[in-house]
């Protein structure tokens, strides 16, 4: 089977952890771009990726790359390929694009006859041509072109790979799937010690704990991906990694997960959004002040998320919150690294601790930090701590 680029696309920040996921699944890296990674394979290791990667977004397969000037250029090289042995006549395609050349002033038109060329040649050799529009269930072609330089990719995920499909029941600002995997990723968690999410919200952070624990796949939730609606795709072989990796998993994790909200719907909700996922057995669930979520003896990690608001009022509203995030972190919770998850600089300072680690992070579009925290045992580096200025 022919190997070929593979680009994995992922939110900004989250490059670092897709390379290491890449690493341990035994895929090279072969560049970091912003908000991607690319490595190669064929379409049987996409369809791996696709069910196995916790912080990508689209698993991106190169078949075509050419130079081209025009919309004409463009359409020549693209009818070239031989579609009509990809994508089904009686099937849907959608096209999706980047477009950054100076003869293309619409990007939806550089679409158009990179969809045209496709359905042409396929009518041509089949004698009917597939649907097209903007739904991304079915095949969809990624069309790349940034001055002269053409990548045609089939994205084999379609939907992208944030969407698990667990989280029916949204709450106020919930993270998306693939942020949250990359946050739980970030602290170390493994499943051996206490995973503890106060602020837990709709749960999102909590059940990407718990499946990374399981060691569970998350396209295991998942029954439709774009590569599925190319031809000839393997079924055979689909179904024996989705056993393969279903009998791989862990029954239980050792450390404890968790997971309190003092709004009683939020906890309602992630409750059956992990039941939804299939691990609300390793989750433990109440309501209470954040202050008060349980924090067993042996330690381990406790990741907040609080609100962090936009405008001024809200942030001065918010700034007590995080006071008091900083002084349970100091009096409750030694044995314990510490996180925040903000995308206010101003809030993160009310914490008064100095971070060990500050990463880089973006969340609908605001850039935000993934603040660490020792919180050691015996107090002494909490104590040694200096206090930030205001
Ligand atoms: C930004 S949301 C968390 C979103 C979550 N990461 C998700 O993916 O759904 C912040 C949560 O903190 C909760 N919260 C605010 N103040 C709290 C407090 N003092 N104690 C406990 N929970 C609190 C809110 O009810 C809200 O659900």
């Amino acid at each position: 089977m022919r190997k070929s680029t593979i680009l994995i696309t992922c939110p900004k920040g989250i490059p670092p952890l897709l390379k290491q996921e890449l690493a341990g699944l035994g895929f090279p890296v072969l560049t970091e771009v912003i908000a991607g990674v690319s490595t190669e394979g064929t379409l049987d290791d996409a369809m791996r990726l696709n069910l196995l990667l916790r912080t990508g977004h689209r698993v991106l397969f190169v078949l075509q790359e050419f130079r081209a000037n025009d919309a004409d250029a463009l359409f020549r090289e693209v009818s070239a390929s031989a579609w009509e042995d990809v994508i089904p006549a009686d099937g849907y395609l959608c096209i999706t694009s980047s477009v950054e050349n100076p003869s293309i002033k619409d990007p939806r038109f550089a679409s158009l006859k990179c969809k045209d060329a496709i359905v042409d040649r396929i009518a041509k050799a089949r004698g009917k041509r597939p649907d097209s529009g903007p739904e991304r269930d079915r095949s969809v072609v990624h069309l790349y072109w940034k001055d002269d330089r053409c990548v045609v990719y089939l994205d084999t995920s379609g939907e992208p790979l944030s969407r698990r499909g667990y989280r029916k029941i949204p709450l106020g600002a919930p993270m998306q799937e693939t942020l949250a995997a990359a946050v739980v990723l970030a602290t170390g968690w493994d499943g051996s010690r206490n995973f503890i999410n106060p602020m837990c919200g709709s749960g999102t952070l909590a059940i990407e704990a718990a499946l990374i624990g399981l060691d569970r796949a998350p396209g295991l939730l998942r029954s439709n991906f774009a590569f599925m609606h190319a031809l000839g795709w393997n079924e055979a072989l689909w179904s024996e990694l989705r056993d393969r990796v279903k009998k791989g998993a862990r029954k239980g994790v050792v450390g404890r997960i968790i997971a309190t909200d003092s709004n009683p719907d939020a906890i309602e909700a992630a409750k059956k959004n992990a039941a939804t996922a299939g691990v609300e057995h390793v989750i433990e669930f109440s309501v209470c002040d954040f202050k008060d979520t349980p924090l067993p003896e042996s330690g381990g990690v406790i990741v907040l998320n609080p609100e962090y608001g936009e405008r001024m009022g809200e942030i001065a509203r918010l700034e007590a919150a995080y006071k008091d995030i900083g002084n349970h972190f100091k009096q409750r919770c030694r044995g314990y690294t510490g996180y925040v998850f903000t995308g206010s600089p101003v809030l993160a300072k009310k914490v008064s601790l100095k971070p060990k680690r500050s990463l880089p992070f973006f969340n609908s579009g605001i850039e935000c930090r993934l603040l660490e925290y020792d919180l050691y045992e015996g107090s002494k580096k909490v104590k040694k701590q200096k206090a930030l200025p205001d």
